[in-house]
């Protein structure tokens, strides 16, 4: 089949490749970037389901409107308004999962050669979608506190990208939490240089100790001008259920106006009745209950992990521990006389019986080859424990 050109710019993940071992019996996976279900809020979520149905059936089993369900609409403004970000009801769209976003600022904003910044590492999926788009990807250097802001103006002033995409709080794969005083810098740079920032912000609000600084969002208010060149995808996937498909999308009106209409054209609207049961789960007081449950949780298991990796593999890994999200990043130091080769490194633990998943395919180009994201979101403690002890058996 002759498929469209554009195709040509992307191919399937090296990291599904992976994920076709995983399925061997017994193993312990730290690869996967899923939640875990069993904090999924299920009672929650039928009651919010059983509502919806009997009390307002017609209008969440119609078609409904392209910017989202007006009531959720509101609810998603008054728990922006919760975390000290202001956004009218119309100021935002309901989109399907923040992937979505991601593919409509995509869409909207990158012709084939445009130029694109974003972290390195960064979430894979967006470097494909933004290549879908014949974007050239450039990948600015981070460190513990996220994206190095000298660098990115350099890179800035050198390539004159049209839009830049970062994950500041608690990144993926990075988990490094971008601060404040760079965010502020950003947004500063963003109208001086009337550039596009987006904020892609799924992970906020799984910390651990302290809430993070506040988004870049929130600290739109205090730098004049930054709204305009600011967008912010957020989403219920890691906080409530991913199976809902319900994220959202803030921007300024221009760019929200054309995506909008592109989402028209892509699926018409997110489904009415995940949008109506997250409205209904909103005005219920439970999101706090079950966050709180979540944070603790991950907390717990990152606080092991971290233990486990210092106390299995020594000098042998580098890594900054998370204070939130859901994932460590770590570099192999070839300590242990090995080359620190992530990949093969990878190998050897499937055959120990662990997963996790190499740095590499998280870089848009010149990637790090000894580094590698580990997710401690899914196994229990006592799966942690074995899983590190395994890893050790495999860096043998
Ligand atoms: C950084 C980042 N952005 C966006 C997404 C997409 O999430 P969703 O479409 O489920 O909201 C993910 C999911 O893992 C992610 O890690």
């Amino acid at each position: 089949m002759q498929f469209a050109q554009r195709l040509q710019n992307v191919e399937t993940s090296a990291i599904r490749e992976l994920f076709k071992l995983l399925g061997k019996p017994g193993i312990i996976s730290f690869a996967g970037g899923f939640p875990d279900p069993a904090l999924f809020d299920v009672e929650g979520i039928a009651a919010a389901s059983e509502a919806v149905l009997k009390n307002n059936p017609g209008p969440v089993l119609q078609y409904g409107a392209t910017e989202g369900y007006q009531p959720l609409r509101e609810g998603i403004s008054r728990f922006m308004a919760g975390k000290g970000s202001t956004v009218t009801p119309e100021g935002l769209i309901v989109t399907t999962g923040s992937q979505q976003a991601l593919d409509l600022i995509g869409k909207c904003m990158i012709s084939p050669g445009d130029k694109v910044i974003v972290e390195a590492p960064t979430f894979l999926a967006t470097i494909q979608c933004f290549r879908l788009y014949g974007a050239h990807i450039i990948g600015a250097p981070i460190d513990a506190d996220g994206v190095d802001v000298d660098r990115l103006e350099a890179l800035m002033k050198e390539h004159q990208p049209k839009l830049v995409y970062l994950i500041p709080t608690f990144g993926n794969p990075s988990g490094a939490t971008l601060s404040l005083e760079r965010r502020k810098r950003i947004l500063e740079i963003a109208v001086r240089t009337r550039t596009l920032v987006v904020e892609d912000d799924p992970y906020g609000e799984l910390y651990f100790d302290q809430a993070p600084p506040a988004s870049m969002l929130a600290l739109s208010d205090g730098v004049p001008g930054s709204r305009d060149w600011l967008a912010h995808c957020g989403s219920f996937s890691k906080i409530l259920s991913p199976g809902l498909r319900v994220g959202w999308m803030i921007a300024p009106p221009e760019l929200l106006a054309k995506a909008t209409m592109c989402k028209q054209f892509s699926d018409a609207h997110t489904s009415n009745l995940t949008q109506a049961i997250c409205a209904h789960y909103l005005t219920q007081d439970r999101l706090g209950d079950t966050l709180a449950v979540v944070r603790q949780t991950y907390a717990e298991r990152a606080r092991v992990m971290a233990q486990a990796l210092r106390r299995e593999l020594g000098d042998a890994i580098d890594f900054n521990a998370p204070q939130g999200g859901m994932f460590f990043w770590a570099r192999l130091t070839g300590m242990n006389g090995q080359p620190a080769q992530a990949a093969e490194f990878a190998k050897r633990a499937i055959d120990q019986g662990v997963a996790f998943v190499p740095g590499a395919p998280f870089y848009a180009h010149d990637p790090d080859l000894a580094t590698l994201r580990l997710s401690f979101a899914t196994a229990d403690v006592a799966k942690i424990e074995e899983g590190m002890a395994r890893l050790k058996l495999a860096l043998a």
